[in-house]
């Protein structure tokens, strides 16, 4: 098993000071780390960044290292894919061994797959405590991997670290005390307005073989609910293929579903472009000048709010509501999403939109002030 290979330090450094344990692996979790890990940076705390492997091709982990500016991991724990159950349990035994090696005074989560309960699970155990960014975000729907993932972090972690208000009226009829709850704002969207301005739509749009006098969509597709079962892929490839009867599509397709749609026919169609997933500021340049954007990603619904891109959500249901209420997001079936875009691009983009409270850009010094406070310290410029 991995061992740490050296321990990131915040500033000043001293032996004495605590040991924080970010854990990623999947790829919606290295944009909600990165200012975390930034803002970290000015308190006295030593800092160890740890990958599961979770995700490992370079489009869906090394690219967001690059881009995003995160230290690399000091710790890979290579677990790569699996069941859920082996894939969960080999993050718990990678985790299990670094965490008695290392006593970490804090281990900071972030999101709701497998390798954020999976070191929730074993930190909890060892009686060290957690700090889960992104608390509180509820489907209500079981069937979502994620939605248990959310569940049981909740319910062990210490610090719960909310993005939207929503959040706070679950954790609170979940029984979550109070003084655990923290609504600090959304980490993903800090990253996102960091990178706003230099995205290069034209530049991406161009080398993906796009016409940016023409209007155009981009999707994503990955859940489960979409891609895993050929009954509901067969119907996707329609419904996608109704849409780009209607405008082209770019899509970067995550490798979950790429087999079974490429089998089911979906390629074919001139109007629609399948191509690799990719990296970050690749991906926002192409979705910032889109006419709409067809997903059923949770960081793409938020992201879409942010830069006001009309968003339809391929899902019976959303963790994030707040996309909705406050942003530019609908929830479409696989039948009523041929009529949604057309009444979308029927419509155009608005020219205002409002935003989520505390999706501002500091969402990252806001955790990081909450989790100094928990190991009772203040900034090192104090
Ligand atoms: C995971 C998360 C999901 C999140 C998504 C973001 C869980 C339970 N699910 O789903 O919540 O929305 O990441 O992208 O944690 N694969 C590759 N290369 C990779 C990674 C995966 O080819 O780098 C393929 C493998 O065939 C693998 C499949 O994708 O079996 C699924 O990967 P996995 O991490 O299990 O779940 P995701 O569907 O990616
Ligand atoms: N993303 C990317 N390249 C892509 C698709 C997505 O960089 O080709 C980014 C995007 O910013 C998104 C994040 O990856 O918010 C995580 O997305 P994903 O849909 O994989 O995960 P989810 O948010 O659904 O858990």
């Amino acid at each position: 098993m991995a061992t740490p290979s050296s321990a990131r330090k915040g500033s000043p450094v001293s032996d004495s000071q605590p040991l924080v344990v970010h854990i990623t692996g999947a790829r919606p979790n290295f944009p909600k780390a990165a200012p975390v890990i930034a803002a970290l940076g000015d308190y006295p705390v030593t800092q160890l960044l740890v990958h599961t492997g979770q995700h490992y091709d370079e489009k869906m982990s090394e690219v967001f290292f690059r881009q995003l500016g995160l230290p690399e991991p000091d710790v890979n724990l290579g677990v790569g894919s699996g069941a859920h159950g082996a894939q969960t349990a080999a993050i718990m035994v990678g985790l299990e061994e670094l965490f008695a090696d290392r006593r970490p005074d804090l281990v900071v989560v972030y999101g709701d797959v497998n390798s954020t309960v999976a070191a929730a699970v074993v930190a909890v155990k060892m009686g060290i405590p957690i700090a889960h960014v992104e608390a509180g975000l509820r489907s209500f729907d079981r069937r979502m991997p994620e939605e248990i993932n959310r569940l049981l972090t909740d319910r062990i972690s210490d610090l719960l670290l909310v993005t939207s208000v929503d959040a706070i009226a679950h954790l609170g009829h979940e029984g979550a005390p109070a003084d655990s709850i923290h609504f600090v704002g959304n980490p993903m969207i800090d990253t996102l307005l960091r990178h706003l301005e230099s995205l290069d739509t034209e530049g991406v749009a161009a080398s993906v073989g796009l016409d940016t006098t023409q209007p155009y969509a981009v999707a994503t597709l990955h859940r489960p609910g979409n891609v895993d079962d050929p009954a509901d892929v067969a119907e996707l490839v329609r419904a996608m293929h109704a849409v780009a009867d209607q405008v082209k599509v770019v899509i970067p397709l995550h490798p979950r579903g790429r087999g079974r749609l490429e089998e089911a026919g979906f390629m074919d169609h001139d109007n629609l472009s399948v191509i690799d997933p990719l990296g970050y500021v690749e991906f926002l340049g192409l979705v910032k000048g889109a006419a709409a954007v067809v997903t059923d990603s949770g960081g793409v619904q938020e992201e879409t709010t942010v830069m006001g891109v009309p968003c339809l959500t391929l899902r019976p249901n959303t963790e994030r509501p707040v996309t909705i209420t406050h942003g530019t997001n609908q929830l479409v079936q696989r039948d009523t999403l041929p009529g949604a875009i057309a009444d979308v691009l029927a419509a155009g983009r608005q020219e205002t939109w409002p935003v989520p409270p505390l999706w501002d850009g500091h969402a990252g010094p806001r955790i990081a002030a909450v989790l100094a406070a928990h190991l009772g310290l203040s900034t090192s410029h104090d």
